[in-house]
């Protein structure tokens, strides 16, 4: 078994880090708590679709990634429900995120969104649709197992000491 994971799921991992902290920062921030009908929405509205849709492909490629390459072997803590926890927040992480871009595109597209956006259709007054509720809570769900994921990553590092940073890194196999 390898030392670390495959470099390209390291640098996948930290490139989808990035836009997703930035998405979910930006969607709740910014996007959200501006009206439909603001004409500075627009620009938002084409980076965060533009910027989720492209993340979505990278999940893919990084999911298909994942299921084809070795990886380290899992750590033993000494306690089973945190050895069980990892992998499970792991999957969490992935479904949340999938989750996010699938009901993202759902509601969009139901509401005419891309040809406002990326067309010369008109801007729906606002988003009544169950998708947009989802993709609401799986946004704070994210946030929260995000959160999660990095306490654990640095009580890995800095108080059981067992390198879990390098795991993630790019030094050779
Ligand atoms: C700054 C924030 C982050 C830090 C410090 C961090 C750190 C790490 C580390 C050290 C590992 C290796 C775990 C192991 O070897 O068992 C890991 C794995 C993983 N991380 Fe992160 N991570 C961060 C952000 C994220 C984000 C935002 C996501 C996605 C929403 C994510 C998803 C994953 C997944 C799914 C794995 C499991 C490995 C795999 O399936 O390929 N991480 N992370
Ligand atoms: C892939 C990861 C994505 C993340 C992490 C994300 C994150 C977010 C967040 C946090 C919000 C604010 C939710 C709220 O506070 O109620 C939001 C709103 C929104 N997102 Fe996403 N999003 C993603 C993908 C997408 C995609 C692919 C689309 C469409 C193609 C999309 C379209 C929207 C729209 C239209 C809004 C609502 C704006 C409003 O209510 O005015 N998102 N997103």
């Amino acid at each position: 078994m390898p030392e670390r994971y495959h470099p390209v799921l390291v640098v996948l991992h930290w490139v989808l880090a990035a836009c997703l902290i930035g998405l979910l920062f930006a969607g709740s921030i910014i996007l959200a708590p501006v009206a439909n009908d603001d004409p500075a929405k627009m620009i938002s509205f084409r980076l965060h679709m533009g910027l989720g849709l492209v993340t979505l492909l990278l999940m893919l490629l990084r999911l298909a990634v994942r299921l084809t390459t070795s990886h380290p072997p899992r750590i033993d803590t000494g306690n089973t429900l945190i050895n069980r926890l990892g992998p499970a927040t792991h999957w969490a992480l992935y479904i949340l995120a999938f989750t996010m871009a699938l009901s993202g595109m759902t509601f969009a597209r139901a509401s005419g969104l891309p040809d406002a956006v990326f067309g010369d259709g008109a801007m729906p007054a606002g988003f009544d649709h169950p998708a947009r509720l989802v993709h609401t809570i799986a946004s704070r769900l994210l946030m929260a197992l995000i959160v999660l994921h990095i306490a654990a990553a640095l009580w890995h590092q800095y108080i059981r000491g067992d390198g879990i940073m390098a795991r993630m890194g790019l030094k050779r196999r």
